[in-house]
C-alpha cells in the first residue's frame, strides 16, 4: 500500500522513559501481571493510606464490578498541588493566555495556585458544600476554572463541568440530572473577540432548576449582568474573606471524583462518573509516558476544560506531574491563523496537543501563518478527539513540526478517563493516521457483528477485553444503563462504539463511530439528541439525523425533516430550524444540511432505516443495499431526487 513509516527520530533523547524494547516488556507485564504492574505505577501518586488491593474487576453479568486500589486513600488536589510545594512551589503551574493577545497573560505558580484553590475550597465549605455533593461548573477557559475543579476535589465534592458553549436548556438538563445545589459561572466568556452570555444563560437555565440555591459568578469581562438577590454572589468578593489554608480531605480510591456528560446513541446525555484513585493514576501515568513528560517542560493541550481532554490533560495529568500547563482562552484563528504558533513562541512550548479539526482549518489558510513563527522549542506534537486524516497528519508533521517532532495520535474516550491507544514518542514508529499500539494495561480486540474475535490483521468493532484503572465506574444515577450501554453488545467486553482496523504490524486504525454517534469537530453528539431537538419544534413531525463527511469538521450534521401536514417547508423554516437547534443544544450542534422529506424510509414495522439515510448523508448512493423490507420504496427515490446540492 506504500504506506510511509516514520521511525523514532534518531535525535530523540536516549533517556526516553520508554523505548521499543521496554514498551514490549512493560506491556507484557501490564497485562500478564496487572496487580504487580499497577502496584508499581501507582507510586506516582501520594497515597494517604496505601492500598493493599489492586485490580478487582469483572465485566461479566454474574459478578460485574470495577474497583481499583479500593482500600487506599488519597486526595487528587493534594497530588496536583501540595506535593510540589516543597520542591517547586515557585515553578509556574498555569500559563494562561487570554483571548486577546493585547491583554496580559498570567503566570500562576504552584504556591499561588495552591493558595487560590484553598481559598475557593473554603468558600465552597462556607456555602455548605459537603463531600459527595455535586457542583456544576459553567466557566470559560480561565485559571479560575482549574481552581474550581481542584477546590471541589480538595473537599471531596463532585464537579460536573458543562462546556460553556452549551445552551441554557442543555445546562439545565445536566444540573437537574446530577441534582446540583450550586453553580459556578462567569459574567461572560470571551472567544475570538465574541462575548458569550454565560450568566444570562445560567439565569435562563435556572428557571427550570428550582434546586439551585447559590450561583458564584466570576467577573471576566465586567459586563452588566443581573444578580439575583439571595442567590448570586460575586466570586472575588466572596473569596477574599477566605483563609488560604484548607486541608485536603482523605478520599477513598473509589469515591466519586467527577461527572462529565457525554452523548451516546440513545437517550439523554449520560453522566460519566470517574472515581478518585484509578483516575488519578491513569491521568498521571498516561500523561507522563505518552508525552515523555519531565517536570519543568512547557506543555500545552489546546482542549477546553468542558471536555474530558481538558480534565485529564490540561488540568489533572499535567499538574500531578508538576508540569507548566498552558491554558488558552481563545480560538486558533483569532486574531489571525498564526495564533497557536505565536503562543508556542511566546511561552516556549515544547509539547503541543491539539485536535485534527483545528489543524485542518489552519492547513487551509496556507503555510505562511505557520512558517513565519519560529516553533524551535517544539519537540513533540499530539492529536486527539477524532481520526486524523493522513494529509493533515503529514502537514502537522512537516510544516508545524518541521519533520523533527513525533506525533502522538491518541485514541480514547470520555469513558476511558485517559489515553488508551497511542504511540509513545521514544518507542513507536509512526504511521500517519494510525493511533498505533495499546497503552499499558489496555487489551483491545476486534470482533465481528456476532462478537467473534478477529485475530491478526482485520476490520471490526473495537472492544476492550479487561479493565484499566481510568475506566468510568457508572452512569450517574443509572448503573443499569452503564452495564446495558457498554457490556451487553458483546458479552463480557467493553464496547467502545468505534470501528477499527488492525494491520499486519498490530497497529490500530480507528475508522470512526459505528453507532448513532457522530463526531463534529472532535465534539461527540448523539444523533438522537439532535433529532429530539428538531421534533420539539412545533412545525416538525419527524426527524432523522446522520453524519456526513466534512472537510474541516471531520463530520457534519445532515438532518432529514418531515414537517407537519399543514406546513409548507421553505427556506425560512430551514433557517428557523437551524437557529432552533443552536438554541436547544448549542452552536456545536448546528445542522449543516436540512433536507425536507414528505416521509422517511421505514420498514413495515415502522422503524426508520437509518442505514439508507447514512448512505445518502455520505453521498454514497450507488448501492443502497437491500431495500426490499421498506414499507414504501418510493420514499427513497424521492429523497434521492431532492438531495440538496452540496458544495
Ligand atoms: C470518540 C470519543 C479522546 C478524548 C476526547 C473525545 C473519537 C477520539 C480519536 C483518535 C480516532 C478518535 C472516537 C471516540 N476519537 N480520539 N485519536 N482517532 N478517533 O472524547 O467526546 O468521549 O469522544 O472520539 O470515535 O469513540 P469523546
Amino acid at each position: 500500500m506504500g504506506e510511509t513509516i516514520y521511525p523514532v527520530p534518531s535525535a530523540w533523547p536516549a533517556d526516553a522513559l520508554v523505548n521499543d524494547a521496554s514498551y514490549h516488556a512493560m506491556y507484557r507485564q501490564s497485562v500478564e501481571q496487572p496487580d504487580a504492574f499497577w502496584r508499581d505505577q501507582a507510586k506516582c501518586i501520594d497515597w494517604m493510606r496505601p492500598f493493599t488491593r489492586v485490580k478487582e474487576t469483572s465485566f461479566d453479568e454474574s459478578d460485574f464490578g470495577i474497583a481499583w486500589f479500593s482500600d487506599g486513600t488519597l486526595n487528587l488536589s493534594a497530588n496536583a498541588l501540595d506535593r510540589h510545594l516543597a520542591e517547586r512551589g515557585d515553578a509556574i503551574a498555569i500559563l494562561w493566555e487570554p483571548d486577546d493577545p493585547a491583554d496580559a497573560h498570567r503566570a500562576i505558580s504552584y504556591r499561588e495556585l495552591h493558595a487560590d484553590v484553598c481559598r475557593f475550597a473554603n468558600l465552597l465549605k462556607a456555602q455548605g458544600v459537603q463531600r459527595g455533593e455535586r457542583v456544576t461548573i459553567y466557566l470559560p477557559m480561565v485559571p479560575e476554572a482549574a481552581v474550581a475543579m481542584l477546590a471541589c476535589t480538595r473537599i471531596g465534592a463532585i464537579h460536573s463541568i458543562v462546556f460553556a458553549g452549551f445552551s441554557p436548556d442543555a445546562l439545565a438538563g445536566r444540573i437537574t440530572d446530577c441534582d446540583s445545589r450550586i453553580v459556578l459561572t462567569a459574567d461572560e466568556g470571551l472567544r475570538g473577540g465574541k462575548h458569550v452570555p454565560l450568566k444570562a444563560n445560567v439565569d435562563e437555565a435556572l428557571a427550570h432548576c428550582p434546586g439551585v440555591e447559590r450561583v458564584i459568578m466570576l467577573r471576566r469581562t465586567g459586563a452588566d449582568v443581573s444578580m439575583v438577590e439571595g442567590r448570586d454572589i460575586d466570586w472575588h468578593m466572596a473569596v477574599a474573606a477566605q483563609s488560604d489554608d484548607c486541608p485536603a480531605e482523605e478520599m477513598n480510591a473509589e469515591d466519586p471524583l467527577f461527572i462529565l456528560y457525554t452523548s451516546g446513541s440513545t437517550g439523554k446525555p449520560k453522566g460519566v462518573l470517574h472515581t478518585t484513585g484509578g483516575y488519578a493514576v491513569w491521568a498521571a501515568v498516561t500523561h507522563r509516558y505518552v508525552f515523555d513528560y519531565r517536570p519543568g517542560q512547557i506543555y500545552w493541550c489546546a482542549a477546553d476544560i468542558g471536555w474530558v481532554t481538558g480534565h485529564s490533560y490540561v488540568v489533572y495529568g499535567p499538574l500531578m506531574n508538576g508540569a507548566t500547563t498552558v491554558m488558552f482562552e481563545g480560538v486558533p484563528n483569532f486574531p489571525d491563523p498564526s495564533r497557536f504558533w505565536q503562543i508556542v513562541d511566546k511561552f516556549g512550548v515544547e509539547i503541543f496537543y491539539g485536535a485534527p479539526t483545528a489543524l485542518r482549518a489552519l492547513m487551509r489558510e496556507g503555510d505562511d501563518w505557520v512558517t513565519k513563527t519560529s516553533r524551535k522549542t517544539l519537540r513533540l506534537l499530539g492529536s486527539v478527539g477524532e481520526p486524523i486524516n493522513p494529509e493533515a497528519w503529514e502537514w502537522y508533521h512537516k510544516v508545524v513540526g518541521e519533520g523533527r517532532c513525533p506525533i502522538v495520535d491518541t485514541w480514547w474516550q470520555t469513558e476511558t478517563g485517559g489515553v488508551m491507544i497511542s504511540p509513545l514518542p521514544g518507542a513507536t514508529a509512526l504511521k500517519p493516521g494510525s493511533a498505533t499500539r495499546p497503552f499499558f494495561g489496555v487489551q483491545p480486540a476486534l470482533v465481528d457483528n456476532d462478537g467473534v474475535v478477529i485475530e491478526g490483521a482485520g476490520d471490526g468493532c473495537l472492544v476492550i477485553t479487561d479493565s484499566w484503572p481510568g475506566q468510568m465506574r457508572t452512569v450517574w444515577g443509572d448503573h443499569a444503563r452503564f452495564f446495558q450501554t457498554y457490556f451487553t453488545t458483546f458479552k463480557g467486553r467493553y464496547f467502545t462504539g468505534d470501528g477499527c482496523r488492525r494491520d499486519a504490524d498490530g497497529y490500530y486504525w480507528i475508522t470512526g463511530r459505528i453507532d448513532d454517534v457522530i463526531n463534529v469537530s472532535g465534539h461527540r453528539m448523539g444523533t438522537a439528541e439532535i433529532e429530539s431537538a428538531l421534533v420539539a419544534h412545533p412545525k416538525v413531525a419527524e426527524a432523522a439525523v446522520v453524519g456526513m463527511p466534512h472537510d474541516i469538521k471531520g463530520q457534519g450534521i445532515y438532518a432529514f425533516v418531515t414537517t407537519n401536514a399543514e406546513v409548507e417547508p421553505d427556506e425560512a423554516l430551514r433557517k428557523e430550524l437551524v437557529q432552533w437547534v443552536r438554541h436547544e443544544i448549542g452552536p456545536i450542534a448546528t445542522p449543516d444540511v436540512i433536507q425536507f422529506a414528505p416521509s422517511l424510509p421505514k420498514t413495515r414495522s415502522g422503524k426508520i432505516m437509518r442505514r439508507i439515510l447514512r448512505k445518502i448523508g455520505e453521498n454514497d448512493v450507488s448501492n443502497l443495499g437491500d431495500t426490499s423490507t421498506l414499507a414504501d420504496p418510493a420514499v427513497v427515490d424521492h429523497l434521492l431526487a431532492h438531495r440538496p446540492l452540496l458544495a
